[in-house]
């Protein structure tokens, strides 16, 4: 049931009710661009159904090789603090102690708005490789990443003296069942 809608022959130029209609073709730029993309889609849609590429393999390919760089560079990474003990290293290490780590951990490291280090509670591990985690990344309630500031060799050294640091059986700020001492007492 459609209906033949008769349009308004163009007296081209002519005014009607004040308005003049003009008539002018589309420009050539913009032809030749719409003529362009259809030859373009003509190759390209074949290439994309049929190629295999996509944006999403081409993410996945270059993250599978990004992992394999960072699992080659974490196994280069020495797993052992090499400073155990090192007197040269333990004093440099007491330089970057007093000067970042005492104002969380207190200078005898028994802890301030972080935990003790020097308490036998460990909340993440005190084996060589963890500590150098917790101090390179950072850990979520509060602890900072040291890593881009200080470099591996300065972590290493600071954790040399952290060693060094008198211990106490106690458990310290931090600790699961650490009770802070009544004001005054
Ligand atoms: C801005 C305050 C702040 C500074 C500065 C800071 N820490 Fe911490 N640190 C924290 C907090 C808070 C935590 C507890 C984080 C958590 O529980 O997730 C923590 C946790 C730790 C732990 C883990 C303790 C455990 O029980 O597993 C170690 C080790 C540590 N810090 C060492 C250091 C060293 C070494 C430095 C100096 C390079 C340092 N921190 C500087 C706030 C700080």
């Amino acid at each position: 049931m459609s209906e033949e809608i008769a349009e308004y022959e163009r007296p081209s130029g002519e005014p009607r009710d004040g308005i003049a209609e003009d008539d002018h073709p589309i420009p050539r730029w913009f032809t030749i661009s719409f003529y362009a993309s259809i030859g373009f889609a003509a190759f390209y849609i074949p290439y994309y159904l049929l190629s295999g590429w996509s944006q999403a393999v081409q993410y996945e390919a270059e993250v599978r090789i990004a992992e394999a760089h960072a699992a080659e560079v974490r196994a280069a990474l020495p797993t052992t603090n090499p400073y155990h003990g090192d007197a040269v290293a333990i004093a440099e290490g007491s330089e970057v102690w007093s000067t970042i780590c005492v104002a969380c951990h207190k200078p005898d490291g028994s802890g301030l708005v972080g935990p003790s280090l020097i308490d036998p509670y460990w909340k993440y591990g005190n084996s060589d490789e963890t500590l150098f985690e917790t101090v390179s990344a950072g850990r979520p309630l509060g602890m900072p990443p040291w890593g881009p500031a200080l470099g591996s060799e300065k972590i290493w050294k600071v954790l040399a003296y952290m060693e060094t640091l008198p211990k106490t059986d106690e458990p310290g700020v931090g600790a699961p069942d650490f009770a802070a001492p009544a004001p005054g007492g």
